[in-house]
């Protein structure tokens, strides 16, 4: 069997900095996947949006913070479970923004959740484009990750056969650009009519089959992998979508497209939406590139009703 190659050994061709941020991140995984067990049903509480946060949010929360600021690297962590952002040490490098765990809603099912995390060399206003590196951790079957510093998208997974580490997966990864597999959240009823005549030609035009796990980061791993197409629409009820912008949209956006896929935020790329508030969401599509140019052509923006 070829030398297996660990997560160590792949950073080494980036900056060492940001090398050792991954691997930060990389090394809070059996932590991480040790609290499943006895932290499953806890409710910790709402978020500042007043969303229900299940004690592993909080706790994932609080672990992933103390381990990036004892790097020395984080200037300033936002995250999706704190109400203002971590300061952390002013002269540091790096500007995190995360989404500590995407898709609990899942814990209880044992289904897949994940991390989601974008290091950014500045602050806010920040797009997309300014990511330095963007990586996730899938809790699934098995526990991957996948990192893009702005050489390649790669993916590892842990503890392969003899091995305690992240072992190379996927190297340069590209996105198919045919068949796959597509997920579509929100309702349909609440989709514009053009949206809707949109995901049925997924199925009836394009043949690809429904997959919709729950978690963002569960449904993204798919259509990477398989091809196809990802949304969290606007709908008339959520015009923006549900999903959020700086959290999830971008640093996903990213890896997306530099695998080759497209990204639509219903007006442009989601690596081009300047964003200047944490807390906004967006309308979110991820897709090869030809279905995406189909997209544009489609009216996709719902309005509440009367706007
Ligand atoms: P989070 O757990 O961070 O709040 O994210 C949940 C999100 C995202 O992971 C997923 O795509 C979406 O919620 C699913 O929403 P529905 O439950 O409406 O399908
Ligand atoms: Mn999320
Ligand atoms: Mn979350």
């Amino acid at each position: 069997m070829a030398q297996e190659v660990t997560i160590e050994e792949h950073v080494q061709h980036i900056d060492d900095e940001l090398a050792r941020l991954i691997l930060t991140v990389a090394g809070m995984s059996v932590d991480i996947r040790n609290e499943f067990p006895h932290r499953l049903m806890g409710i910790a509480g709402t978020n500042k949006y007043g969303e229900v946060v299940a004690e592993l949010d909080a706790w994932v929360n609080d672990y992933i913070c103390k381990k990036l600021a004892a790097t020395g690297l984080v200037r300033k962590i936002y995250s999706e479970e704190l109400v203002q952002p971590m300061l952390v040490k002013e002269d540091a490098p790096f500007v995190v923004a995360m989404d500590p765990l995407d898709g609990s809603s899942n814990i209880v099912t044992n289904n897949p959740f994940g991390t989601i995390i974008g290091i950014y060399r500045k602050d806010l206003p920040v797009s997309g484009d300014n990511l330095a590196a963007s990586l996730y951790k899938l809790y699934g079957p098995i526990t991957t990750l996948v990192y893009d510093a702005g050489k390649g998208v790669h993916e590892f997974v842990k503890h392969r056969k003899g091995h305690a580490k992240y072992c190379l997966l996927n190297e340069n990864m590209r996105v198919p650009s045919e068949g796959g597999v597509f997920g579509l959240g929100g309702e349909p009823l609440d989709w514009t009519p053009e949206f809707l005549g949109f995901a049925k030609s997924l199925v009836k035009v394009h043949g690809l089959k429904l997959r919709y796990c729950g978690a963002f980061v569960g449904d993204f791993s798919q259509i990477l992998h398989k091809g196809g197409f990802f949304a969290y629409p606007s709908s008339v009820k959520s015009p923006k979508g549900k999903l959020r912008l700086f959290y999830e949209a971008q640093p996903m956006a990213k890896i997306f497209e530099d695998a080759g896929g497209a990204t639509w935020s219903g007006s442009e790329s989601l690596l081009q939406t300047k964003c200047d508030d944490v807390n906004v969401r967006t309308p979110l599509y991820f897709g090869s590139k030809e279905l995406v140019e189909l997209l544009k052509g489609v009216k996709t923006v719902a309005h509440k009703d009367g706007e």
